[in-house]
Formats: structure tokens, sequence, C-alpha cells
């Protein structure tokens, strides 16, 4: 089985993806993280981030276990590598340089541990629409934005990371305004997504719902 979750920043993604592979058996793949270990490599190194020629070199020479050396760093979920992020995910030869990587990952799902998987969930912004239109499920998950730059501000408390509120707010709706209006792979629904809408919504609620439309899809696919 193969399920994607797609929608903006802190909308719930990672929570309910997280859950969902416990529960499923499925291998997870954060897919912002191949856009941030490109931005924050950019921003080490001293690379000019709007550069897409330089960005597409270093896209291409990215591997899994770079990805995950960078995440090591403070900065790679901080606003700094959020942003870098954000600016290389609009560069067509990025995005292009680092779909293989990502469309591979569900040929042959493996847990970290190198245990076989039984199948694949990818948490982003196209991998409903662009990396697995074949996917058995797709949610797109959303809440507003004033409702997501609180979960933000909270997190980055949490780390101990210096910010306010307000420019939290500002910083993410900037990004949803890149991410939606970018030409290459904007951010949207695919057709056959299910939206949930998390600003109401617990996120014991949201996983129920998820459930409940994963296994209707289960009882379909065993017809
Ligand atoms: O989900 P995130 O905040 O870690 O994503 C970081 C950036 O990467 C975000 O600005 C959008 C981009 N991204 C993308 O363009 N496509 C994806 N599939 C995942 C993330």
């Amino acid at each position: 089985m193969i399920i994607t979750i797609d929608g903006p920043a802190a909308a719930g993604k990672g929570t309910l993806a997280g859950t969902l592979s416990r529960k499923y058996n499925l291998a997870y793949f954060d897919t912002g993280m191949v856009y941030r270990a490109v931005g924050l490599e950019m921003v080490l190194t001293r690379q000019d981030v709007t550069d897409e020629n330089s960005a597409e070199r270093v896209a291409k020479d990215l591997t899994f276990q770079k990805m995950h050396m960078l995440a090591e760093n403070r900065d790679f979920r901080s606003d700094v590598g959020g942003k870098a992020a954000s600016v290389v995910s609009a560069h067509p030869k990025v995005r292009k340089a680092l779909l293989k990587m990502q469309q591979d990952f569900s040929l042959n799902p493996t847990f970290a541990d190198g245990t076989p998987a039984a199948g694949a969930i990818y948490d982003g912004r196209d991998t409903g629409t662009v990396v697995c239109p074949q996917a058995d499920v797709k949610f797109f998950v959303t809440a507003s934005p004033e409702v997501r730059a609180m979960r933000r501000f909270k997190e980055f408390q949490q780390k101990g990371i210096e910010t306010t509120y307000e420019k939290v707010l500002a910083d993410m709706k900037a990004r949803d305004e890149r991410d939606s209006q970018r030409a290459a792979a904007p951010l949207k629904p695919a057709p056959d997504a299910v939206i949930l809408d998390t600003s109401a919504l617990s996120i014991e609620e949201v996983i129920k719902k998820a459930e409940e439309i994963i296994s209707q899809k289960q009882k379909s696919l065993e017809k």
C-alpha cells in the first residue's frame, strides 16, 4: 500500500504520517527533507540558493546518507532551513533532480534498520500529484495559517529557537505564497485526494478519519 499526505507547512502531515506508518507498517519518507538538505547544504557552503544551476548540482549529489547527516544540524528544521528549502524547491531543475530518489523509495520500501515494510507513506507538497500519482490513498491535510503558525511557534519554543508568533505567521504566509504560486509543482490537492482540514480537529480525530478512509480503501482492494 502506498499513502501520500500533502499540504502546507505545519498542517499536521508529519504527525499523521508517523502514526499511520506505525499502524500499517509503512516506511515513511518526509520529502521536505530533500529540499531542506539541498537548501541547508547551500547555506553552509555559502552558495546562492536563488541560483538554479548551483542548486541543481547540489540536488544531483544528494544521497539518503548525506540528507540524514544534514538533518543533524540545528538549522535543518529552523526557519533558516525552511526558507532555503522553500527557495530551492521552486527551481524546476532541482525538483527534477530529486524526483527519482523520492520515487525509488516506494519500489523497495524498508525501515531505517533495513527491515522490509508493507508499503510506503510519503508526506510533502506534491507526493500525490507528481511523486506517486499511482498511490492507493491520498490525503491533503490543511489548516488556517493562524492555526499552523501557532503550532510551529510552539515547536520552536520547545526547541529553544528564539522567535515571535508574528514572525512565524509572516514567514508561514510568505512560504504558502511561494509554494502555491510557483510554476513547478505548485501546492494543490490531487483530484482524487481526500481533504482533511485540521483547524478545528484534534490529532486523534484526524487520525480516526484517516483510518476510516484507509479501511474503506482496503476493503475495496480486497473485492
Ligand atoms: O514540509 P517542509 O516544511 O519540511 O518542506 C520544506 C520546503 O520544501 C517547503 O517550503 C516546500 C518544499 N517541499 C516541496 O516543494 N515539495 C515537497 N514534496 C516537500 C516539500
